[in-house]
Parts: C-alpha cells; sequence; structure tokens
C-alpha cells in the first residue's frame, strides 16, 4: 500500500452519468487484486479534503495501467471529471481486501446494482483469465447505466440486464431470474455489490442452495486506513455474536453469509 501520484492516460466520459480513468500504474510495487480499492484526491485544493474510495475496474498486468469506472454523483467525483490525460492523479492504496475466486468446479454468478458493477468487472476478468464460467445479473436505474455490460461480455461473461425503465429490476423479478440461472448453470460461487435489497436476496438463495457467496460492500468513508471507524458494518460471527467491523480495512469484501444487512 502506498500513496503515488499517476499519469493519467485517459479521463473521459463514457455514458450520461458514468466516466472512465486510465492510469499509468507502473510505480506501483503492490499487486492488485479485484474488490480492492484505491482512495483517491480528486483536486488540488484543500475542498474537497477527503479523498473518495474507487474500486478496481480493470487491470492490466501487461501495460501495467489500471482502470476507474465511476459514476458522478457529487462534489469529490465532480472534480475527478476535471482531471485531463497527461496530469497525475493522487492516489493512495491498494486498500482492503480483495475476492476469493471459489468456482473452479462450476460458474460463478455476479449480481450487481449501479457503481456494483465497476467492482464486480475486475473479477470477471480474473475468472475469464482463470477459465471459470461466468454469468452476471445487472441491475440499474437505465439500459444507459448499463455500459460495463459490454466489458463483462468481452470476457466471456453471460449478461442479463434489468433496469427500473424497463420495470423488471424488483426484487421479485431478480429472484425468478436467479431461480433459472441457478437451475441452468452450475452455479458454485456467488458475488455482489452495489444493493442491500438484492445482496438480502442472495443471501437467502445463496444459504439455501449452500453455495459460497461474497459481497463487496460500499461505506462512506473518511481515512480508508483503519484510523477513524466512519464505515462500520456488524458481522454475524458462528456464535450468534455480531462483531462490528471496519469496511475500509477489514473489507469492503466480506462472506455474505455473515454480514448484518441494514
Ligand atoms: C470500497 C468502495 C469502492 C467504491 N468503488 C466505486 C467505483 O468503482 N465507482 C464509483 O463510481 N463509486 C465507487 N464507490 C462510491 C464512491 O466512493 C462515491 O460515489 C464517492 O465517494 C462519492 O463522492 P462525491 O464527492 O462525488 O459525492 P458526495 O455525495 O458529495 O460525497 C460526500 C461524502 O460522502 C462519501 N460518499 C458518498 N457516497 C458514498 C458511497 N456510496 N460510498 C462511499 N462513500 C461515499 C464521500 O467519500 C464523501 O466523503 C465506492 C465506494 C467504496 C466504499
Ligand atoms: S474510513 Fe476510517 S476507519 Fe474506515
Amino acid at each position: 500500500m502506498k500513496a503515488a501520484k499517476l499519469r493519467v492516460l485517459e479521463n473521459r466520459q463514457v455514458s450520461e452519468r458514468y466516466w472512465h480513468m486510465v492510469v499509468d500504474a507502473a510505480e506501483l510495487p503492490d499487486e492488485v487484486k479485484p474488490g480492492q480499492f484505491f482512495n483517491v484526491r480528486c483536486a488540488d485544493e484543500i475542498y474537497p479534503l477527503l479523498r473518495r474510495p474507487f474500486s478496481i475496474y480493470k487491470i492490466n498486468k501487461r501495460e501495467r495501467t489500471l482502470e476507474f469506472l465511476y459514476l458522478v454523483k457529487g462534489v469529490g467525483t465532480q472534480r475527478l471529471t476535471e482531471i485531463r490525460a497527461g496530469e497525475k492523479a493522487d492516489v493512495f492504496g491498494p486498500l482492503g481486501t480483495g475476492f476469493n475466486l471459489n468456482a473452479e468446479d462450476g460458474a460463478m454468478l455476479m449480481l450487481a446494482r449501479g457503481v456494483g458493477i465497476a467492482t464486480l468487472a475486475a473479477l470477471a476478468q480474473e475468472a475469464a483469465e482463470k477459465g471459470v464460467r461466468s454469468v452476471a445479473v445487472l441491475s440499474a436505474r437505465s439500459r444507459n447505466d448499463l455500459l460495463a455490460a459490454e466489458t463483462l461480455e468481452s470476457y466471456g461473461a453471460k449478461v442479463y440486464k434489468v433496469t427500473d425503465e424497463e420495470g423488471n429490476s424488483d426484487v421479485a423479478s431478480v429472484g425468478k431470474l436467479l431461480e433459472g440461472i441457478f437451475r441452468e448453470e452450475n452455479i458454485t460461487a456467488a458475488y455482489t455489490c452495489g444493493s442491500k435489497r438484492l445482496a438480502e436476496l442472495l443471501q437467502r438463495m445463496a444459504a439455501d442452495k449452500h453455495i459460497f457467496a461474497e459481497i463487496a460492500l460500499e461505506e462512506n468513508m473518511g481515512c480508508a486506513m483503519g484510523v477513524c471507524f466512519a464505515c462500520v458494518c456488524d458481522i454475524q460471527e458462528q456464535d450468534g455474536s455480531v462483531r462490528t467491523v471496519r469496511v475500509c480495512k477489514e473489507g469492503p469484501v466480506f462472506p455474505l453469509e455473515q454480514v448484518v444487512i441494514a
């Protein structure tokens, strides 16, 4: 883990609300794992003071570049769009725990909503590299927000898209879709990010079917180093006790069965 100023190779708008940034990661010594994130300074000025966390969207080992896909939400991400190719991005990382790819004897399922898709894309990339079959159910407000679907398809993932505008993204409809996928695809591991309602659904289904499942949590962060406790959530231990953990330090990836989804 280190702070570095990485050269931005590309930072451009890719849809109405999303931007894509590519940085030169040659000077980062650590291996970066899907599910890990970087804490990024969005502007050179004092405001906004706090860095913003972003997952790794794509890892290009040969070129030694990293890619981020981000939703322009508030002041930090708005300022991030102002960084031009050739300028430096001030990043800190890689931080947190990565996913455990655990579907070698079957296929893995990814269930994501909104920017959660960005977090799971790097896992789909790793699955493709290791010859693991993957199926993704992507949920978003509109079709326009499903741009990462093409990236997943380029990794060979079978992609199902559901959107609020088409009226097929409610939990009941997604549950039916998942039942069909579980029946047909020999799913042996499942991963989710981006929606508490969908995470609850997958938590129930994975428990019923005894499937290995992980979740990448997103919480508002301050330090992203385990110091400020801004990012806590609850984990249920096997003996029934509840433990409070820091998403930035002990996570962001956790066993889905253990997370108390509030
Ligand atoms: C581990 C992790 C990985 C993430 N990966 C991505 C990603 O790949 N792409 C992407 O678009 N977004 C990602 N997010 C969410 C992203 O960090 C927020 O959208 C971003 O911080 C919003 O900043 P803002 O200034 O534009 O919004 P504002 O709402 O103005 O932010 C105000 C404050 O709230 C915090 N905040 C607001 N929303 C979130 C949120 N959902 N999660 C965490 N902190 C938040 C900000 O850090 C800031 O301190 C991730 C969040 C976490 C925790
Ligand atoms: S953000 Fe400070 S402890 Fe997690």
